[in-house]
């Protein structure tokens, strides 16, 4: 089966849903599925292919120019060189031999490391440079850092249509062409944003900013449905890239007899009670994703582990370690916990967070199974959250 979609007259949706897929970067659960999407662009002299798929889906991609009956590819426009987009390249080049592959310089350099091209197939596009295809364009935009150095946007002027590959994506495999129901692509674009945007949230801003006057009909981008009604995603971004904060605390824990779980609870019904909302991640079963979708715009984030081995337990610091490498605008941290004989499990999970501007209130620590004057700090930590996001009047 072939599917290549209509988009506009000589524009073409050919890429890839990958519904089984369930990991990325052996890493990010993808409990949704994604997809690999690629355009087709047929000017009235030039046909240009915006982005290509994974490599485990490059028959579906061949399959689907061959459906439209595609004899001829002049330019293979790769917006980004990761493996997902790019690593069906080569069997597109054999298909097309003749077509230019087109990218930022350190797109085409990076393509040549994971040999998916050869030198003389490789052309350079610099920031603002014009493409014609005849009776259409394409102006590219350099957009490094959403979330590898080498990105750039497509804008297909006469059609007003943005290409950004990752930027503004969802991994979401879906029979809709277009984000119809909005709730459902909210929730996905939010993750992913999480995900893989959250560390770049300053150039996620300038690339907002560089966008935000192109009259746009439609955006396109690699990963989940098409946005034909630009605003929807725009105003999503510009919220969760923004440095507002909501009244929010999430708790990823771990407890391995019962203290630390106790005082977990204590605590989220001390927060609840003061008006605070709270997410409570268990750190033996939970989804990556979904905590760090929760840090997107969480006032404050609060760990809570027991000691073993004289430090942190390995799944409170491993949470403490991502936290750290996707940089969210989290303002408030603390530790909870319980200890037995000693060890250095503060100084571990602090230390684990130097990317993050944080101001730490007191960490409640418990020896063994806590008890009242436990319950009453947990209480004092309690207050200060709440004081301190009354102070930044958020809600
Ligand atoms: Fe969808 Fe960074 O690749």
């Amino acid at each position: 089966m072939t599917l290549a979609r209509e988009i506009r007259a000589g524009i073409n949706w050919v890429g890839a849903i990958d519904w089984d897929r369930r990991l990325f970067d052996a890493l990010i659960p993808l409990p949704e599925g994604t997809s690999y999407n690629s355009y087709l662009i047929k000017g009235s002299e030039k046909t240009a292919l915006i982005d290509a798929v994974d490599e485990s889906m490059a028959d579906v991609l061949l399959g689907n120019l061959s459906a439209l009956g595609i004899e001829r590819i002049d330019y293979i426009i790769v917006q980004h060189a990761e493996q997902d987009h790019a690593g069906s390249l080569k069997r597109l080049l054999d298909q097309y031999p003749d077509a230019k592959v087109l990218g930022s310089a350190k797109c085409l350099d990076l393509l040549m490391s994971f040999a998916l091209a050869g030198k003389d197939q490789l052309q350079e596009i610099k920031d603002g440079e014009k493409m014609s295809l005849g009776d259409r364009s394409l102006q590219f935009i350099s957009a490094p850092w959403v979330h590898w150095p080498d990105t750039i946007f497509s804008y297909l002027a006469e059609e007003r249509i943005l290409f950004t590959c990752d930027f503004l994506g969802s991994h979401l495999a879906t029979s809709d062409l277009f984000a119809s129901d909005e709730a459902t692509v909210y929730r996905a674009a939010r993750r992913y944003y999480a995900e893989i945007m959250m560390p770049f949230r300053q150039n996620i801003n300038r690339h907002l900013a560089r966008i935000a006057d192109l009259p746009l009909d439609i955006i396109a981008p690699s990963h989940g449905p098409l946005y034909d009604r630009p605003e929807f995603i725009l105003d999503a971004y510009r919220d969760w890239a923004s440095d507002r904060v909501k009244n929010q605390v999430v708790l990823p824990y771990v407890s391995m007899h019962g203290s630390t779980r106790i005082m977990v609870r204590y605590l989220v019904d001390a927060l609840i009670s003061r008006g605070v909302a709270v997410r409570q991640f268990d750190l033996t079963d939970y989804d990556i994703g979904e905590l760090a979708e929760s840090l997107v715009d969480a006032a404050t984030v609060v760990i809570g582990t027991p000691t073993i081995l004289a430090g942190a337990h390995p799944l409170a610091l491993y949470a403490a370690i991502l936290a750290n490498a996707l940089r969210p605008k989290t303002r408030y941290a603390s530790i909870i916990g319980s200890f037995g004989w000693g060890g250095k499990m503060l100084e571990q999970i602090t230390e684990a967070v130097p990317n993050l501007k944080l101001q730490f209130f007191d960490p409640v620590v418990a020896k063994g199974f806590p008890k009242e004057a436990d319950f009453r700090a947990l209480d004092r930590l309690a207050d200060e959250i709440a004081a301190g996001h009354r102070e930044m009047k958020i809600d």
